[in-house]
């Protein structure tokens, strides 16, 4: 299986963490229980057999290995050849390869899955890039069984961005709103579709999408948070700057690079490493579970 690392690879096993340790941990602890609601929606597991969409690093599909047991199977499935094959080293090590398979396909079409041949799809933060949302949920009921369910995740990032114009990574920069000002304007850059994906759906969206599929029983719960001292002082700031906030995104630091002078830049550090200390942060988030059944 090729290797040639790519943008998404890139991201899950470098940018995401900045190849920080606490940064790491503290990624992981904040997806385990969005990874085990996914799961528990997607209930029962036992012999099933369940396709995880855009699988990445694996956070739903390797959870899902233990949960099919013998008598089930994982499809582990997505467009980069590099995070398959990490995926595919992961359930080697855990000496599990005889439960599990590795398809290399796009979420718009599932192309190299077959009609009615799973029972489960499960999928984490991917039609977040899908510009083809609406394809992606008809190839998701295609390769359905009769009563086949999907139990989905997906940030909702059109309820929450820009944040407010005062705040960077939540805190209050008061002092440099100006500078932050231009380095969230250099995030205007990202106007590729996928970028573009990212912010132009809801939650609404997201229950119309299903309905259109084919779909029934369809339950979403929309998870909105605004939480004041939050803060991510135990990570860093190294860490959090060499970090990108999503796989199309430049890191905080190379945003900053390329709106500010040197010294602004200086200016822009330091004023944000004494926010940080201060540690005045509101955490904004709003994410939903959406889980559809297709009828019998
Ligand atoms: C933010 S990561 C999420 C990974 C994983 N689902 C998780 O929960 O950690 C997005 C994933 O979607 C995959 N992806 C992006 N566009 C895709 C597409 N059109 N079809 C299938 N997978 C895609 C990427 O390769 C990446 O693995």
């Amino acid at each position: 299986m090729a290797l040639e690392p790519d943008r998404w690879s890139r991201w899950l096993l470098e940018r995401r963490d900045a190849g920080d340790e606490r940064q790491r941990s503290a990624i992981l602890d904040g997806l385990a229980p969005i990874r085990e609601r996914v799961l528990t929606h997607a209930e029962p597991l036992d012999g099933a057999t369940l396709l995880d969409v855009g699988t990445g690093d694996g956070l739903i599909g390797l959870a899902a290995l233990e949960r099919v047991g013998g008598g089930g199977t994982v499809i582990f499935s997505d467009i980069s050849d590099a995070l398959l094959g990490h995926v595919h080293a992961a359930v080697a090590r855990r000496g599990l390869l005889d439960r599990a398979q590795f398809v290399s396909t796009g979420a718009e079409d599932l192309a190299e899955i077959p009609d009615g041949s799973v029972d489960i799809v499960t999928t984490r933060s991917v039609l977040a890039y899908v510009s083809e949302r609406s394809r992606a949920l008809e190839a998701m009921w295609r390769v359905l069984r009769p009563r086949g369910r999907i139990s989905l995740f997906e940030p909702i990032n059109s309820l929450m961005f820009p944040e407010p114009q005062d705040r960077f990574w939540g805190y209050d920069v008061g002092a440099v709103t100006e500078l932050a000002d231009k380095v969230k304007a250099s995030y205007g850059g990202l106007s590729e579709p996928a970028s573009a994906a990212m912010l132009d759906f809801d939650d609404r969206d997201l229950v119309a999408l299903a309905e259109a599929a084919g779909f029934t029983r369809i339950h979403l719960e929309l998870h909105v948070d605004v939480e004041a001292g939050a803060s991510l002082d135990a990570i860093g700031i190294d860490a959090l700057l060499d970090s990108a906030p999503n796989p199309l995104a430049p890191t905080a630091r190379e945003s900053i690079a390329a709106a500010l002078t040197p010294a602004e830049q200086e200016r822009f550090v330091a004023g944000l490493r004494r926010a940080v200390q201060e540690g005045d942060r509101l955490r904004r988030s709003a994410v939903a579970y959406l889980v559809a059944s297709k009828p019998g």
